[in-house]
């Protein structure tokens, strides 16, 4: 993957972002889209997986059939917000395994403060696609894709539902190696670090909270 944004534009992906925006859509809805939505931005961001072929039997003969090369991917969940992508993705991609990087956003200086850390064995040699439906100011998303070359990864890809400039433009100062997957990008941060227009506070909308 070489651009360095990619805003996946498919008709399905943008319909249902239209609808999870919506303040006036459910907690279930929202998680329920939302599943549905990852497993769409895994299609793109696992585009480029490398590839092997395999000899395999088919009911009329023998033949070298594609199949994934490599260790298993590592699926990277930001929590909490990025179980709402984690889920979904798993379903598309059982065999991946999954790490967790707990991070929250202190309220008053919109830094993020760590909590828990714990990722797949070698990751050094696994391509880690890390997942957090927000990326707004970026904060976060860099500290945790810190967190993830401290211990050892090398290929990372950061997937999100939505995304601001300054997100943006704070990953890729940051990590110009790390490859951003986005459903939209949106206008602009709002003086309380939110996404505008965006959704509202993604870990609210998919779990309930206030
Ligand atoms: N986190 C969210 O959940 N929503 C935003 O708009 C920004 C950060």
């Amino acid at each position: 993957m070489s651009d360095h944004l990619t805003v996946v534009d498919h008709p399905l992906v943008q319909h249902k972002l239209t609808i999870m925006r919506k303040k006036e859509t459910s907690t279930s809805e929202f998680r329920q889209l939302l599943r549905e939505i990852s497993q769409l931005l895994a299609y793109e961001v696992t585009r480029e997986l490398p590839m092997t072929t395999r000899s395999i039997e088919t009911p009329m003969q023998e033949m070298d059939a594609p199949a994934l090369a490599g260790p298993k991917l590592a699926l990277v969940s930001i929590l909490r917000a990025g179980n709402g992508l984690l889920d979904g993705m798993l379903e598309l991609i059982p065999s991946a395994r999954v790490g967790f990087v707990g991070l929250y956003r202190d309220e008053e200086t919109l830094k993020p403060v760590q909590y828990y850390f714990k990722v797949p064995t070698q990751i050094d040699k696994r391509l880690v696609i890390a997942v957090d439906p927000m990326l707004a100011t970026g904060n976060s998303s860099v500290a945790a894709i810190d967190m993830l070359k401290e211990a050892g990864a090398k290929d990372i890809r950061f997937l999100c539902l939505l995304a601001a400039p300054e997100g943006v433009a704070r990953m890729k100062e940051a990590h110009p190696d790390v490859p951003i997957v986005t459903a939209a990008l949106d206008e602009r941060l709002n003086e309380k670090g939110y996404i505008v227009p965006g959704l509202g506070d993604a870990g609210d909308r998919m779990f309930g909270t206030k």
